[in-house]
């Protein structure tokens, strides 16, 4: 049974590189947006970089892309600058300290320093009256497990003051499975989907955070039978365009073959949702990926109850 996304403020997508963060956050930030929810799109990034979906640099700054659908992106240093601009009465004077080397050094030698203030400025949307859901296109898996593991952290060594109550609040967030759902994204391969399950029981047994479904990504039908595959290969196919086809449906065939092990092997579980591998990305100029988003929407609409 797969839980539907409904009163989650935070919705984090993780897992590792290469396994569909982006893409599928956008498209659960677009879904959202379509079933009324004022929704941000978030990345975790230290430069303006384009999102390859919307075309839009990514500005810490939110940008609005459709109706109800922002996207912005978030780093440590332009989250502290914002947190002590709002704490302090006159802020024009550690501008000065931002711009030197002190803070870098600072915030290197301040473990999880960074992580709380990127966490403390995801809490503020996603708690804020202008949104009513943040999509987090968190960093990879081992970063990911690190930045969660940052309120705990600093609560332990940090008793009082205001790093004390940010970590707490953020913690509270965290843990509340109405409010806050993690995702983890994994190719349908033996590595990706055991290392996956790895963050899953990380997330949810050392974190206490709901999660889940797993989504398995990139998932390649069985079209043939062997039946089928071993008469094309037999075949003597008269053109050169015709071997390649053969060609082509032999590998995809190998390919579904390995992909189903790793299907069956995490069928026994309660929640997986399974995304096909859709159109072939059409390049930098942006179009390919927004068609991938929109094709994407369909197999992710169950997790909105399907109603989309
Ligand atoms: N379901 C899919 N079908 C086809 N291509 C996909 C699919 N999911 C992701 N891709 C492509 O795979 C690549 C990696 O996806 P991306 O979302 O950037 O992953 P991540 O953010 O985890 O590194 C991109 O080129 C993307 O267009
Ligand atoms: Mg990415």
């Amino acid at each position: 049974m797969i839980r539907s996304l409904t009163t989650e403020q935070l919705v984090i997508v993780t897992g590792k590189g290469g396994a569909g963060k982006t893409s599928l956050a956008a498209a659960l930030a677009v879904l959202s947006a379509r079933q009324g929810l004022r929704t941000i799109l978030v990345t975790f990034d230290t430069e303006d970089t384009v999102h390859p979906a919307f075309g839009v640099r990514l500005r810490y700054k939110p940008t609005e892309v459709y109706e109800r659908l922002a996207v912005s992106r978030v780093d440590a240093f332009e989250a502290v600058r914002e947190y002590v601009r709002r704490k302090m009465p006159i802020a024009s004077l550690y501008e000065g300290f931002f711009k030197g080397r002190t803070f870098r050094d600072f915030a290197a030698a301040t473990p999880g320093f960074e992580e709380l203030m990127c966490l403390g400025k995801l809490y503020d949307l996603a708690t804020s009256s202008q949104f009513d859901r943040v999509v987090f296109d968190a960093p990879s898996s081992g970063h990911v497990k690190i930045l969660l593991g940052v309120p705990d952290a600093t609560l332990n060594v940090v008793q009082v003051g205001p790093l004390n109550h940010n970590a707490r609040k953020i913690q509270h967030l965290l843990w509340d499975g109405e409010r806050t759902r993690i995702l983890v994204a994994a190719l349908p391969e033996e590595m990706a989907v055991t290392e996956a399950l790895d963050l899953t029981d990380y997330c949810r047994d050392e974190r206490r955070m709901a999660v889940g479904p797993l989504i398995l990504n990139q998932v390649v039908p069985k079209r043939f039978s062997s039946a089928e595959i071993k008469r094309l290969t037999e075949m003597d196919a008269p053109s050169p365009a015709l071997r390649a086809a053969i060609r082509a449906a032999q590998s995809e065939h190998q390919l579904a073959t390995v992909q189903q092990q790793v299907r069956q092997a995490v069928a026994h579980w309660p929640d997986v949702l399974e995304v096909p591998r859709l159109l072939a990305d059409g390049g930098s100029d942006g179009d390919g990926s927004q068609t991938l988003i929109d094709a994407m929407v369909e197999p992710l609409s169950v997790l909105f109850g399907g109603s989309t």
